[in-house]
């Protein structure tokens, strides 16, 4: 990595928590190994279908007092539970902090089969390298998933948001790394956002794919002066106003400015039908379905009652 330490230290002072884990190597700014997403092959493979339309119901409702940390190497198993804050509400004027949100996610934590409760004021912050599986937001406020840190890498897998009125996946991470997976989102502003005005830039990479987009104004936003990339594969989109806008970033806190958008060779790596990014017509294509699904997929998803029991 080639950070002049002037860029670093003010980032790893706010997660120095991610000290006590041997940081990974990264697929950071200077497009090096991606040794982290590599790792994750070894994992055991997931026991929840995805992309699946039905949104779960929570039969119980967990409150936290304050924000829950997920420790590195930890897997916190939500049990389909709701999790919310106990003084959670929504401002979608205030941009929240890490002590507002439902869930933190220290560097190499897993988080599952979780779901974030209506109108909490930030849900999950990822403040290192984390998954994120079978998480669903039944109200995101102000963004459902932010990444933070350097060169933060998240791999989301299943799961789903709803009525997320801004944005549903946002990186202000420096130089980090999205990898979404079988996500469904219902009714959003933007998918994917890459931080338009953070005091610290760098590019970054989001992958997306066999995702179902329904009702949105645009599936990313990226800024193509910092060299952000975006690819989209195997979605199934409807109703999404805007593939990919392109804004020219800047690290000022001033509002960045569009300069265009659609696919090109460079940032926005997406083509309809290359890529087969089809209209959602209400079957979800390429489903995964698990060889050893969880016993109780039955209880929260009543489709999958009789093949699970
Ligand atoms: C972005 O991620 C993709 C997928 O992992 C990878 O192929 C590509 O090389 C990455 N781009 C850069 C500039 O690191
Ligand atoms: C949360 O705070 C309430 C009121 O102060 C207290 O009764 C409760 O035990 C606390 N719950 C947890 C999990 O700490
Ligand atoms: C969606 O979010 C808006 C703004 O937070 C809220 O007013 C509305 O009630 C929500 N709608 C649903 C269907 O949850
Ligand atoms: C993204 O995650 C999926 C699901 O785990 C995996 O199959 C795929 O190889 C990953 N892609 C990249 C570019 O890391
Ligand atoms: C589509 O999204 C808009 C907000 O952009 C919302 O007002 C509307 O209710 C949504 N439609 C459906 C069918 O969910
Ligand atoms: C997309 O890919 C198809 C098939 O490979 C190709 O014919 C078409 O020109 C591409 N479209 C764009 C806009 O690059
Ligand atoms: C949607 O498209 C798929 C694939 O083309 C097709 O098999 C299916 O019958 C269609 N479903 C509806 C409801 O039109």
């Amino acid at each position: 990595m080639k950070f002049s330490t002037s860029i670093a230290l003010p980032l790893l002072a706010s997660t120095c928590s991610a000290a006590v884990v041997k940081r990974q190597n990264g697929d950071g700014p200077q497009g090096s190994t991606d040794a982290t997403q590599g790792d994750l092959g070894a994992r055991p493979p997931p026991r929840f279908p995805f992309p699946i339309l039905e949104f779960p119901i929570a039969k119980e409702t967990v409150v936290f007092n304050e924000t829950r940390y997920v420790q590195p190497g930890e897997v916190f198993d939500g049990q389909m539970k709701r999790y919310e804050r106990v003084e959670g509400s929504c401002n979608e004027q205030a941009e929240g902090t890490d002590a507002d949100a439902v869930f933190n996610l220290l560097p190499g934590s897993t988080i599952r089969n979780v779901i974030i409760g209506k109108h909490q004021s930030e849900g999950i912050h990822a403040l290192g390298d984390a998954w994120v599986e079978n998480v669903w937001w039944e109200d995101v406020c102000e963004d459902a998933l932010t990444s933070k840190g350097l060169n933060t890498q998240l791999r989301v897998i299943g799961g789903g948001a709803r009525n997320a009125t801004d944005k549903i996946f946002q990186d202000n991470s420096l130089g980090g790394k999205y990898n979404i997976t079988g996500f469904v989102a219902d009714t959003f502003g933007t998918f994917y956002q890459s931080c338009g005005n953070c005091l610290n830039q760098a590019k970054r990479n989001a992958t997306i794919q066999n995702v179902v987009a329904i009702n949105g104004t645009r599936m990313g936003i990226i800024s193509p002066n910092y060299g952000d990339e975006i690819r989209i594969k195997d979605a199934q989109v409807v109703d999404v106003k805007f593939m990919v806008d392109k804004e020219i970033g800047n690290n000022v806190q001033t509002v960045p400015y569009t300069v265009g958008t659609g696919p090109d060779e460079k940032y926005a790596l997406y083509n309809l039908t290359r890529d087969r990014i089809t209209t959602f017509n209400g079957t979800v294509l390429k489903q995964y379905v698990p060889a050893n699904p969880y016993p109780w997929l039955g209880e929260f998803w009543p489709s999958l009652a009789n093949k699970t029991a």
